[in-house]
């Protein structure tokens, strides 16, 4: 947090939205849909990769910022195992533009303590790109600072199919497969995001509302904010607002609000429905 005030003057906007921000109440992660990069160049009559090239300044900016501010985890969602979908030449330009940043931000990266993971199924992606993920993964293995994971050709379910086969070829390796019994701590521990907490705050661009197979198990929890804001445009401020936004969260688990708004255990959930209490 200090790291971030030391960059900002005071009476600027951001200078007001990081006081904003209660310091002891950072969510220890965020994950990103980074939405809206084709709408972006649409709007101004450019072809699509120009918004994935325009998208490039923001991701920057959003480590820059989670860096500076503490935060455990960043989950960036990249390329989806569904964006194979694509035209050829736009897929193309998202691995050139994946292995341009990894080139270009290494001795950043390295400077900030940052350690860089990449999730999905990646053995499917192409060898040069898995070289350079796979470079840039080693050398920032012991850096203990912000954690950002890419997400490229990942899905949600196919996360949760890769973790239960998992779970499974363990269980046969160790000879217990036929009295196997799957709970959600071997679920858990085979995720590609194993040992992370989960994401506190999902943040969609674009002001879609979906999840699209993202992070499927792990945003049972997550607030989500979804902003208008196409990624090319998202800021340190769109940034900054998202997080004062969900520290005004009441967050209950599904229990019962710790701060008292809503039930509280001294008012029967019984008398609250309108059924006598006994
Ligand atoms: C979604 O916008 C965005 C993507 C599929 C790719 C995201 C890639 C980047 C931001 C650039 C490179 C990233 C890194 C980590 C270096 P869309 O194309 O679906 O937009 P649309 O919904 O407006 O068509």
């Amino acid at each position: 947090m200090k790291a971030l005030l030391e960059i900002l003057q005071p009476g600027e906007p951001d200078w007001d939205l990081a006081q904003a921000i209660d310091p002891d109440r950072l969510p220890a992660h965020i994950a990103i849909i980074m939405d809206g990069n084709g709408r972006w160049a649409n709007r101004r009559s450019m072809p699509r990769v120009a918004g994935h090239r325009a998208g490039i300044g923001p991701v920057r900016a959003t480590v820059e910022t989670c860096a500076r501010l503490g935060i455990e985890a960043l989950t960036l969602y990249a390329f989806s195992i569904e964006n194979w979908k694509r035209p050829r030449q736009e897929v193309d330009t998202l691995w050139r533009l994946l292995r341009h940043y990894l080139g270009k931000e290494m001795s950043s990266l390295m400077r900030n303590g940052i350690r860089l993971t990449a999730i999905g199924r990646l053995d499917s992606l192409p060898p040069d790109v898995r070289r350079d993920l796979d470079r840039a993964v080693r050398q920032t293995e012991a850096n203990s600072g912000l954690r950002v994971n890419l997400a490229i050709n990942y899905g949600g379910r196919a996360e949760l199919v890769d973790a239960l086969n998992a779970v499974l070829e363990e269980a046969r390796l160790e000879g217990r497969l036929s009295t196997l019994q799957i709970d959600e701590e071997a679920v858990e521990a085979h995720l590609y995001t194993a040992g992370q907490p989960h994401p506190d705050l999902l943040i969609r661009t674009s002001g879609e509302m979906r999840i699209s197979n993202f992070l499927l198990w792990q945003i049972a929890y997550s607030e989500l904010y979804v902003t208008d804001v196409f990624w090319p445009d998202f800021s340190r401020s769109d940034l900054l607002r998202a997080i004062c936004e969900y520290q005004k969260r009441d967050r209950r688990f599904g229990g019962l609000s710790p701060r008292g708004h809503g039930r509280s255990s001294r008012q029967p959930v019984a008398e609250e429905i309108g059924v006598p209490a006994r």
